[in-house]
């Protein structure tokens, strides 16, 4: 037996690929394109281990997909791959149509391929599971409910409005055809291996570094925190015993301001690597121009996949969180590996033109 994972060289899809192989013998297919994002550093640990099969490539690569399923015969497909940063969809909105609308299209037509001349038994056990997020519900009103799985989609951001389209295309492909999909909606995660373009990981790399920690607007914008492994353990649930067709959203009951999310960071780095000048980082913390669009608040109710799944998250925020500076304080060269020269453009692309 064998899955096959996208995006698997990813933030949350390596955390996934490892847990999956920390407690099961059953063969992963990794398929990731490599972009700036991912990265197989993350997999070292998996070296020599054959359970863990990569493969470079895309997943609007439909030749390749189709060689893929052909060889692997995989019992499900769990889509991670896609664009996933709403700054990099503001500048340049092409890569997340492509990979996000286009890219799930093709994975989702060699999957109707593949899955149709399945055998009887192996046709109704197998899973197409569609990792996506809480911002295709759009922008929250401060004493608003939390996001159910029948709130209507608004996405604001080009980043949204493409995972909405794919969730929307592996919707169609359950009502049309009868393809067996699961689809998850999660919110912010945060935990190792997060790319340092990201919220807290820029915020802890910065800090370390001295520089500016650029908050956004008033940094009262609210976010809904997960730590990966919970995200995971919650897609290894749905996998397992998901509703065909359903949507589970996944989250931790976690909601805080950005501004509380830097205060935090900067506390855990004060104690646990404190500068050397006596100050708290939080000195570095400068506000900066916003981001244009910025949807004010996210929040998931989690309660239909606690009820129907017995699924709940093991980490409080502030468990996390310290695993999750420890596990950067721990892993210098790993972040010194990410800031390449790509990196570095990036960073001047998104915050030079921003106004202090
Ligand atoms: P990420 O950007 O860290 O990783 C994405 C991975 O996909 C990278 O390894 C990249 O190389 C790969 N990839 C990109 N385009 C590809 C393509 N065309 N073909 C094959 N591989 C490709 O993203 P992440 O944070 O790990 O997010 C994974 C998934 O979870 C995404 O679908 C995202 O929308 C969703 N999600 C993320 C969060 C979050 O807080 N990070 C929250 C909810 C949902
Ligand atoms: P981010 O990690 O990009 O996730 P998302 O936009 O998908 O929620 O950003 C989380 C929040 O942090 C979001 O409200 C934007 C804000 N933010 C900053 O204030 N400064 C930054 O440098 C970054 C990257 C994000």
């Amino acid at each position: 037996m064998s899955i096959i994972v996208t995006g698997g060289a990813g933030f949350i899809g390596s955390n996934f690929v490892l847990d999956w192989l920390a407690q099961s013998d059953e063969m992963v297919i990794n398929l990731d394109k490599l972009s700036y994002a991912g990265n197989l550093e993350n997999l070292s640990s998996l070296q020599g281990n054959s359970s863990h099969q990569f493969v470079k490539g895309d997943i609007a690569d439909t030749n390749l997909l189709v060689a893929l399923f052909a060889q692997y015969q995989p019992r499900a497909v769990i889509n991670f791959a896609a664009e996933s940063h709403v700054d990099r969809s503001i500048l340049g909105p092409g890569e997340f149509v492509q990979t996000n609308i286009v890219g799930t299209f093709n994975l989702l037509e060699a999957v109707r391929a593949y899955w149709g001349a399945l055998p009887a038994v192996q046709k109704t056990a197998f899973r197409f599971l569609h990792v996506s997020t809480d911002e295709v519900y759009g922008s929250l009103a401060p004493d608003a409910p939390a996001f159910t799985e029948t709130h209507r989609y608004e996405p604001n951001s080009p980043y949204s409005a493409s995972k909405a389209a794919s969730d929307h295309l592996v919707r169609a492909y359950h009502h049309t055809y009868g393809l067996p999909v699961l689809t998850t909606n999660c919110s912010n995660n945060y935990g190792p291996y997060h790319f340092p373009e990201k919220l807290i990981p820029l915020m802890i790399v910065n800090a370390l570094a001295g520089k500016p920690l650029p908050v956004y607007g008033d940094g009262q914008q609210v976010r809904d925190w997960l730590y990966v492994k919970d995200h995971c353990s919650a897609i290894r649930r749905v996998l397992e015993g998901g509703t065909l067709g359903d949507v589970y959203n996944v989250g931790g009951w976690n909601e805080k301001p950005n501004l509380e999310i830097v205060q935090t960071v900067c506390a855990l780095l004060d104690e646990l690597r404190p500068r050397a000048d006596g100050v708290s980082y939080a000195e570095q913390v400068t506000y900066v121009t916003d981001r244009p669009g910025h949807d004010r608040r996210y929040a998931i109710d989690a309660s239909k996949i606690e009820r129907e799944l017995n699924w709940k998250p093991a980490e409080t925020f502030s468990t996390g969180i310290r695993k999750t500076v420890e596990w950067y304080l721990a892993n210098e060269s790993w972040v010194a590996n990410v800031q390449s020269g790509s990196y570095r453009d990036w960073v001047t692309a998104n915050y030079v033109e921003r106004q202090a």
